[in-house]
């Protein structure tokens, strides 16, 4: 194996899981990578580890450096199994290493792995001196769980920010610059990152906000992002900005038609609605939702200014597809879109009142709704159309 060096003495020493395809219910048609760092110091650190079943691998990157029952330290930024399951390997090779993690990782770590382990915890602005490196450690809770913590190396600028600013990409690259050396894939880079923003963290942009100033605040200066997941920043404004923008609800002039459907009439009007919009010269994409993956549409959620949703009813209620889809698409509590829902239904209406109560019940008003019966006539089309304009409209003047 060769070895990945960030800087002099700090070694990527992670895995890329090209053949994954599905990350707890997102899916990863590009695969991923879970990162570990190593540190060469007095006191050799080891940041993060891999998911099991990749420890063999991990180690073998190690052995190329030190040997690993030599690890003095183990920072554990972030508790979810994804970074920590491997943590019990390391502990039978190098028994007395001592683990730095955050209040809320402790009590994780206990519960999940009941050991005896030497854990101390940390809190924003405490330092380690591992030898000529201080470690400042900075807690994040909830980005994304209440445990996540980021490890910044004073001395090398370098933030080890775990989840955040990570993509699912799996890559024989290790680091942007050799990855945007090629514009496609520096596009797909971006494009996996804003996927990643939009199905992690696009409910926290109030706190990445928050986050992102108080680390500004404390002065230090960022020469490279390292991430627990996919491509390392060696440039970090540029997804430091995107961050920013993702936060505050900057999106583009688009309108992005969500739906599903039975015997074709709400898709009939989603169609018709499409037109509207993009006769009125505004973007737009169509998106069936049995078709289509729900983090690829999740990502187009967080980059459109308006989305419209439409259900048939089935039994007096949402399609099951659309109802699934809307409890995790609340979940990520999307801010700043101009909302409108349509559908058709047989027997009774209802599909269209659950998507209202759903969108009022996370703070989301829709500004326009049509429901039909059976096919939509021509009157009723033509009021798909206009609704299509209607919306078309607000984007281009929000
Ligand atoms: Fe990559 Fe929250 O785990």
């Amino acid at each position: 194996m060769s070895r990945v060096e960030l800087t002099d003495g700090i070694y990527w020493v992670g895995v890329v899981d090209w053949n994954l395809r599905d990350f707890h219910g997102y899916t990863t048609p590009r695969g991923g990578t879970y990162n570990a760092y190593l540190i060469i110091d007095e006191k050799i650190t080891l940041v993060d580890t891999v998911k099991r079943g990749f420890a063999d691998e991990m180690f073998g990157r190690i052995k190329e450096i030190v040997d690993p029952s030599k690890i003095d330290y183990v920072v554990s930024n972030h508790v979810e199994m994804d970074h920590s399951s491997s943590l019990p390997d390391i502990m039978k090779i190098a028994p007395n290493a001592r683990i730095f993690t955050s209040e809320k990782g402790k009590e994780g770590l206990l519960k999940y792995y009941m050991s005896k382990w030497d854990l101390r915890t940390v809190k924003t602005g405490d330092e380690l001196n591992i030898g000529k490196r201080t470690l400042l450690f900075i807690t994040a809770p909830m980005l994304h769980w209440p445990d996540s913590m980021a490890t910044y190396i004073k001395e090398d600028k370098i933030l080890l920010s775990n989840d955040l600013f990570g993509q699912h990409l799996s890559s024989s690259f290790r680091f942007d610059e050799e990855l945007c050396f090629h514009a496609d894939e520096c596009d797909i880079l971006m494009d996996e990152a804003a996927k990643y923003y939009a199905n992690i963290f696009m409910q926290f942009g109030a706190l990445i906000l928050k986050k992102i100033d108080e680390i500004q605040k404390l002065g230090i200066e960022i020469k490279m992002i390292a991430p627990s997941h996919g491509i390392i920043w060696k440039n970090p404004d540029k997804i430091i900005d995107a961050y920013l923008n993702w936060a505050k609800g900057v999106s583009k002039q688009k309108v992005l038609v969500i739906y599903d459907t039975m015997w074709n009439s709400t898709e009939i009007m989603a169609k018709e609605i499409l037109r509207g919009v993009s006769d009125s010269g505004v973007e737009a994409s169509l998106f069936h939702l049995r078709r289509n993956e729900w983090s690829e549409i999740v990502k187009e959620v967080l980059e459109s200014r308006a989305v419209i949703i439409g259900s048939p009813t089935l039994n007096n209620d949402l399609f099951p597809p659309v109802s699934g889809f809307l409890t995790y698409l609340m979940g990520l509590r999307p801010k700043s879109k101009i909302w409108s829902t349509f559908g058709s239904y047989g027997w009774a209406g209802g599909a269209v009142r659950a998507i209202n109560e759903k969108l009022k019940s996370t703070g989301n008003e829709p500004v326009e709704f049509l429901e039909v019966k059976f096919r939509p006539d021509e009157s009723e089309m033509a009021k798909c159309y206009a609704m299509g304009q209607k919306i078309a409209s607000m984007v281009k003047s929000a």
